[in-house]
């Protein structure tokens, strides 16, 4: 028996691929469009003149008043789990100083790990849950969250603790990174010994009590080298870990050549990113995740090279990068914004990126990202006329409504506004 019939939809959009391996970014367009959901996973997507000839009779309706219908989307790189705000540094760069003098001064990511390593889990949980909340406002379904503001085991374990507890708590579906960031204040004197901690003890930790399903770590000067990082994500993938690193933000920083050698999920940032490296990126099948939020919020880098990513055969996804250094937005639709003017990537190019190739960055394709027959049943609704809409309005573009699992766990509470 079916258990949700979703009707008149204006317009669904929704990625396409006929093969896993097919690149072009094909989006499927079905006016009046209607969703027939069974149990949490999508029955049937298809016109609602059809549609409506085959339902079982008394099958509860949802009616989306004309609503445009998407896959929820997938916010693939996030760091929500923190307390405190660093919003004197985003005024002290705008005043002249850099991002790495910042932090080389002691403030930056180990001033963020200090608070959480001053506070309780409960604490960390209460400041973080409004992020989930707000996020899921913008239509996003599945959430990849990462630790890495403890650095210290005790604070690393404390935030993936925390994140265990807000995924019983909210709606969405969370994907728990662990990130090993920068070495903690405490261990400058001892930088070989943490990192032979990490790789023989608290990597395969993380992995036996299942705190986390991916690992990460920042691979750039002033954070961990390539043979560091090498050393951390060969432990994780020996735990079953997913691999992800975080590359080339500030310099060719060894982070993409890395995630090619151990066919990482995905290679994060890639703000400096050459051909070479995108080939070897693109022939390992390797998601490139941009983050143009955070190249806005830090006003100095240059834009990933999404087009040559995109020339030379690379899936690439665009996520928030949400945490309180570098990008202080819960909000997916503004990166698209940012995508669309900087990196110069077309609607479709855009929707793929924050749907079906967000969800290949986090090796969950097959159940999410797209509105296709036997999909999860994850529905971003938005009071626009179009996907061209989507990044053209910025800066407070909310969903309308939101279904995980074809269970309805957000509406706007002025859900007849039309942008
Ligand atoms: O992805 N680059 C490394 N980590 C974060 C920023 C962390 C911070 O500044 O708090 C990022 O941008
Ligand atoms: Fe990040």
């Amino acid at each position: 028996m079916a258990d949700l019939f979703i009707r008149n939809i204006s317009l669904l959009a929704t990625p396409l691929c006929a093969n896993r391996e097919e690149i072009i970014r094909r989006v499927k367009k079905i006016p009046r469009a209607a969703i027939l959901i069974h149990d949490d996973r999508i029955a049937e997507v298809g016109d609602e003149a059809s549609l409506s000839q085959v339902i079982p009779r008394n099958t509860p309706t949802y009616d989306a008043h004309g609503m445009l219908a998407l896959p929820g989307l997938v916010d693939c790189h996030t760091h929500p789990v923190f307390v405190g705000n660093r919003a004197q540094e985003f005024h002290q760069r705008n005043a002249g100083k850099s991002y790495l003098e910042i932090a080389a001064a002691g403030g930056g990511i180990q001033a963020s790990a200090r608070q959480v390593n001053a506070a309780s889990i409960e604490q960390i949980v209460k400041e973080s849950l409004p992020r989930f909340n707000r996020s899921l406002a913008c239509g996003v379904t599945t959430i990849e969250s990462k630790s890495g503001y403890g650095l210290e085991w005790q604070g690393e374990e404390k935030l993936l603790l925390a994140l265990s507890e807000i995924e019983k708590r909210i709606p969405q579906r969370l994907h728990k990174t662990f990130l090993i960031h920068v070495l903690p204040e405490t261990r400058k004197q001892d930088r070989e010994a943490f990192c032979r901690e990490a790789v023989t003890e608290i990597i395969p930790q993380v992995a036996s009590r299942n705190l986390a399903s991916a690992i990460d770590v920042f691979c750039e000067n002033g954070a961990f080298t390539y043979d560091e990082a090498r050393a951390f994500l060969t432990a994780g993938k020996d735990s079953a870990l997913q691999v992800t690193v975080h590359a080339n933000q500030f310099g060719h920083s060894g982070g993409a050549e890395l995630a090619a050698e151990l066919q990482a999920r995905s290679a994060d940032h890639l703000e400096f990113l050459d051909e070479r490296e995108i080939g070897l990126l693109a022939q390992a099948g390797v998601v490139g995740v941009i983050l143009p939020a955070s190249v806005f919020f830090l006003g100095a880098s240059p834009y990933p090279p999404a087009r040559t990513m995109i020339e030379h055969g690379m899936r690439v996804a665009i996520a928030t990068d949400m945490n309180p250094g570098s990008s202080m937005t819960e909000s997916l639709p503004f990166c698209l914004t940012c995508a669309a003017v900087h990196c110069r990537m077309s609607p479709e190019e855009l929707l793929w990126a924050v749907t079906l190739d967000a969800a290949r960055a986090l090796r969950d394709d097959s159940n999410i990202g797209s509105l296709e027959q036997g999909k999860l049943a994850d529905i971003s609704f938005w009071n626009l006329p179009d996907i061209e809409s989507l990044s053209y309005h910025f800066g407070n573009l909310r969903a309308a409504a939101v279904t995980v699992g074809g269970r309805i766990v957000y509406e706007d509470c002025d859900a007849s506004r039309r942008y």
